[in-house]
Order: C-alpha cells, then structure tokens, then sequence
C-alpha cells in the first residue's frame, strides 16, 4: 500500500509519517499490523470528541438513511443545517447570530474575507506575522510567513502585516482598512496566547475607524481552550467569527459567522455574493450538531484545563524549555529542531502521535481529543519524558 500511497496520491511532504490505518476508536488509531498509537494530535485539532464517537457516527447513520446531498448550499430547508446553526447561535455573543457553513477552514476565510469586503466597500486587510488561515489564495494572502508564497505571487493586494500582541502597530489599522484577521492564539506560530488587553485594543481601534475584526478560530474553537470559543477567554468579540477542524467531529467542515445584518449583504448587490455546492452538507452538519451537543452536555471544557495542568505538571524535563498554550491547545517547546523531530518520530515508534506546528521548528504538537483519559495523558507525558531521557544521555 505505501508504494501505491507514494505513487498515486499527491504528496505535501518529502517525508510523510505513512502510518498505514485500519481503524481508530476513543483516543487511539490503529495500523495495519495491529499497533496502538495513542493520539495526542487528534487529526490536528480536528478530532475534537476522539475517533468513532457513537453519537456521531449514530447521527451520521440516521441521516445516511434519510438523504446526502439535494441541492446548493441555501435553496432547500435541510434541517442538520438549521439545526447545527441554530445551536451554534444559541451560544454565541450578540451580535454573532447567523452561520454560513462551508466544506472546508480555508473556505470560511475566503467568505469571510469577501464578506468584510462588500460590508465595508475597503480593500486593505490587515493580518498578523507567522499567521497561518489555510491555503487557498485568499488565505494564503494572509499568511505571515513569505517563505511560504513567494512561489504563488501575486496574491491579493492591499495585504499588510502587524506583530501579533504588538499594541503600537494598531495605528496601521484605518479607515481604509477593511478588515483585521487575527487567530484568537496563533497556532502555526507555536501557540501564542493574546497578551491581557491585546485584543480588546484590537476590537477597540477597528471600532473607531470602522474596520471589521475576523477572528479565526478554526483551531481553538470548540471548547479546546476550556471555553466554547477562545475569544471568550479575552473580553473580545469579534464581528466575524470564523470556525472550522473540531466543529466536524471528524467530518470536513468550516463556518463563517456574523450578525444577520452584516450576513445578508452576500445576498444581494451583487447577488449570490458567496456560493457553494457542499457547504452545509447534510451528513456533515448532523456530524457537527451532535459533536457541538457532546461539548456542550459534557464537562469537557472545563476538563480540558484540568488536564492542561496535569500536562504541565507532568512535562517537567531540561530538553522542555516552554509549554505554551491554553487547555488542550499546547506546545511543548524544546531546544532545538533536532530534539522535536526526533522526539515526534521516535514517539511514533514507541506508539505515541506527535506532529510539528507549521512554523516553529521547536514546538512539539499537543492537541489530543478532549475526551482522553488522564491516565493516556500520563500514559503519553512518560512517553516522551522516557524519549527526552534517551536523546539526552546521547548527547
Ligand atoms: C487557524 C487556522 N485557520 C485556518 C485553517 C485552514 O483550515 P482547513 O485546513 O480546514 O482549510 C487552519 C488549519 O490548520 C487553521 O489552523
């Protein structure tokens, strides 16, 4: 199978893991020789409820046998859709009231992009260094890491970049800017929590000049923080919430939401602003809906910062010189490239998953899936404290 993998299907990488996957059940996916690996990354934030979630896979199951897809994203009235977005407003802040669901992160940047656009008849956008929104152009725009786009210039213009946390910087949001798109932590970037008042001051100078705030939570959202969505750990709210990974339960997903107002501005002038084929696709969204029921019917969230601190207390080791992060969103920062690269595959080996963040070489991944045990969270800290004690007695 790794030969047909290597020669059929597109690559990102040079060296992917290649683990080869049977099945995956709670915090665990298995290969195909019938090796446990305990799952500290969860499909990258994505996999929010763990592997095979019976409410999930019972919602999904119910709606398999009533119909998959029918027709273009907003024609028809299908209720996961009405139902999924009908919830998610029911725990949101005013404004934020009204959900355009999309097939993918990337894409609900894209809508809210064009979106802040139209609202404010602007073009400048202004996004922050070492951010990272997902890869269709749009969002690639808005990346801060130009290692990274240079090869796919030119991208959208009138794009410019702030330092994230950087307060005097905020004098370069005006009134010709649109929009402000900032993740509410970065994530590529290696975890990077606001700073306190940071992003109020934020919400505060794009209010004054008339500049909608996107905050992208496609990561942090979805109670990985200890809160339904991180914004609300940082008296913020912005006027477009962008969400996405963990909202699917394991399904493709991402969702831009604002107020009605503000939403329905991409019906009209021009019409059919912002168009999709899938979003809201009946499978997915009844995936999403018990996903979002399970976070919220559970004490997840507020497990997930008992269990951020049973991490940290147990992560104690020289090669760790930082653990950065919040909740089940955390980083172990180590002292160098080497140490995290083969902490993650030699991890792999001994039946741990780890994975890198996209643009710092130090940083460890640890985002496992709210609902494991703090004994696999022991289980999986004596891993790799046992794998740093090796590295270190062979240097
Ligand atoms: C903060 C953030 N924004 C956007 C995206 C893009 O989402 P997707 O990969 O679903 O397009 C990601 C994915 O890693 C992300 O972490």
């Amino acid at each position: 199978m790794k030969v047909e993998f290597l020669k059929y299907q597109a690559q990102t990488t040079t060296m992917p893991l290649a683990m080869e996957v049977s099945h995956a059940e709670g915090s665990y996916i298995y290969d195909t020789n019938g090796k446990a690996y305990l799952d500290f990354v969860a499909g990258v934030s994505a996999c929010t409820i763990g592997h095979g979630n019976s409410r999930v896979i019972e919602a999904i199951k119910k709606q398999l046998d009533k119909y998959l897809h029918v027709m273009v994203y907003g024609e028809y009235i299908q209720k996961p859709a009405v139902e999924l977005t009908k919830l998610l407003a029911s725990h949101l802040p005013k404004p934020l009231e009204k959900t355009y669901l999309t097939n993918s992160g990337t894409e609900a940047i894209e809508g809210a992009l064009k979106l802040a656009k139209r609202a404010t008849q602007r073009s400048e956008i202004i996004a922050a260094n070492k951010a990272y929104h997902g890869n269709t152009m749009g969002s690639l725009s808005v990346m801060g890491f130009e290692e990274r786009k240079q090869a796919f210039r030119p991208l959208l213009p009138d794009v410019r970049f702030i330092g994230f946390n950087n307060a005097s910087h905020l004098k370069h949001i005006t009134k010709k800017t649109a929009c402000v798109i900032l993740e509410t932590l970065q994530g590529g970037a290696g975890f990077i929590e606001p700073k306190k008042g940071y992003l109020r001051k934020v919400r505060e100078r794009c209010t004054e000049v008339g500049a909608l705030l996107i905050l992208d939570e496609i990561q942090p959202g979805i109670g990985r923080t200890g809160k339904l969505f991180g914004f609300e750990h940082y008296n913020c709210i912005p006027d477009i919430l962008v969400t996405g990974k963990g909202l699917g339960g394991g399904m493709p997903i991402g969702a831009f939401t604002a107020s009605g107002q503000l939403m329905d501005l991409l019906m009209d002038n021009p019409k059919l602003g912002h168009i999709t084929t899938f979003g809201g696709h009946p499978l997915i969204a009844a995936a999403a809906h018990a996903t979002l029921k399970e976070v919220l019917e559970n004490d997840l969230m507020e497990n997930a910062l008992k269990k951020e601190q049973l991490i940290r207390n147990h992560l104690k080791h020289p090669l760790i010189t930082e653990i950065r992060g919040k909740g089940l969103m955390l980083a172990l920062i180590v002292q160098s490239s080497d140490i995290a690269n083969s902490l993650i595959l030699e991890c792999q080996n001994k039946g741990l998953i780890l994975f890198w963040l996209l643009f710092e070489p130090k940083a460890v991944r640890i985002t496992p899936p709210l609902t494991i045990s703090d004994e696999d969270i022991i289980k999986g800290c004596n891993m790799i404290l046992d794998t740093l004690d090796e590295t270190a007695s062979k240097s």
